[in-house]
């Protein structure tokens, strides 16, 4: 088994276009696709990428994410992937709308090298899928997931969201349960944000009180645990030795490479002067990243910054970080932030001895990150 090199890292690609967006939606993703040039999005693509000098790179994971990246024609997906240096062990996801099935098949995006799929569920509730502006009906997710497995996609998750308008705690339960039932890999559960600017925003929905969106919470991880699910970050749970690398890289404060419309990338300079971490962005309309693919926009990510940067990654996994990676990925020592990590665990929020927050401090996050900000 080829060995993963020690440059290896992860690629974040960017299909913008969605067939509607949707009004609780605020990614780079924009209505529209087959009028769109798929051939000269492919060719900015590749630009990009070797723009960046990624040629000889090799990747231990690699996320074509979106938008709807299922309507990217497989064929041009695979041509892509064909110019990405990749060993036997990366692992490759594509996001899919199942209310994009006629433009691909499972069949040929596994050709063109993709092992895992990240289906876009939300809910199987018709009446919910509904309200929330989604393309698709319950019966679809399920057809869909079943094509995916029966293609012999090996590495499967479902997204649900909870705390949907008008949502009791017993639906959000029975989705949980409908999705527990198809035994995906893993499952992403992620309580609905109202995100500025988007539909939901101006016109917003009644969204379950409080103690419904407790309820939810206590008894869908408490059920997903019960069936073999293991919570390891906030809204990430998976069957064993299914945690997602590429997400776990992001949690871990690893690099990443960013091409697409809008794609980020982070980079580390280990030089003799300390660590130095640099933010990239590409222009985010894609009109304008079509016409000049290797525009990147760069910041210099200030040791003051990269402290709740770390922290609002990090803590967000179950088991933490140990100290040591904290030193390794932001150059500060542990003494730098000792005297505010002392004050939260006094209060009972993080564990003394490791960068982790305690079962209290789980439901608390952004009140720990408020110190350090
Ligand atoms: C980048 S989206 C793309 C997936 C794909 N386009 C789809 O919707 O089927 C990834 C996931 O983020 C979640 N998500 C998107 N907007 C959200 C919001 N406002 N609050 C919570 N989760 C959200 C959804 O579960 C969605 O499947
Ligand atoms: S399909 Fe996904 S990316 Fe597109 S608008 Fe809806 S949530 Fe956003």
């Amino acid at each position: 088994m080829k060995k993963t090199s020690v440059n290896s890292t992860a690629l974040y690609i960017h299909y913008p276009w969605c067939l509607k967006k949707c009004p609780y939606c605020d990614f780079n993703s924009h209505e529209g696709g087959k009028e769109n040039d798929q051939e000269a999005f492919l060719q900015a693509l590749l630009e990009d990428f070797f723009g960046q000098g990624l040629k000889e790179r090799e990747f231990a994971s690699i996320f074509i994410g979106g938008g709807t990246p299922s309507l990217f024609p497989p064929k041009l997906i695979s041509r892509l992937l064909s110019n990405v240096k990749t060993n036997v062990d990366t692992e490759i996801t594509i996001e899919v709308n199942p209310g994009s099935s006629e433009h691909f098949s499972f069949a040929e995006l596994r050709n063109a090298g993709i092992n895992r799929v990240s289906i876009g569920a939300q809910s199987f509730d018709d009446a919910t899928l509904k309200t929330i502006g989604r393309i698709h009906t319950g019966g679809e997710i399920i057809k869909c997931y079943q094509q995916a497995r029966s293609s012999r996609i090996k590495n499967i998750n479902l997204d649900l969201m909870w705390g949907m308008p008008g949502q009791t705690a017993s639906q959000a339960i029975q989705d949980l349960k409908t999705a527990v039932k198809l035994k995906p890999d893993h499952i992403s559960w992620y309580q609905l944000t109202i995100e500025p600017n988007t539909i939901f925003a101006s016109s917003k929905p009644p969204l379950p009180d409080e103690d419904t969106q407790c309820s939810i919470e206590t008894g869908g991880s408490r059920m997903l645990k019960k069936s073999g699910y293991e919570r390891y970050e906030v809204s990430a749970f998976s069957r064993e030795g299914k945690a997602c690398r590429h997400n776990q890289n992001y949690w871990k404060f690893g690099d990443y490479f960013g091409v697409g419309p809008g794609a980020h990338g982070k980079l580390t300079k280990f030089e003799e002067s300390g660590v130095r971490i640099f933010r990239t962005n590409k222009l985010k309309r894609p009109a304008s990243y079509i016409k000049n693919p290797t525009h990147t926009f760069i910041k210099e990510v200030s040791a003051a910054e990269s402290v709740p940067e770390f922290l609002m990654n990090a803590l967000r996994l179950e088991d933490g970080v140990d100290w040591r990676a904290f030193e390794k990925r932001t150059g500060l020592l542990f003494e730098d932030i000792q005297g505010e990590w002392k004050k939260l665990s006094d209060r009972g929020l993080v564990e003394p001895g490791r960068c982790k927050t305690t079962e209290l401090g789980f439901r608390y996050l952004d009140s720990i990150l408020q110190a350090f900000v």
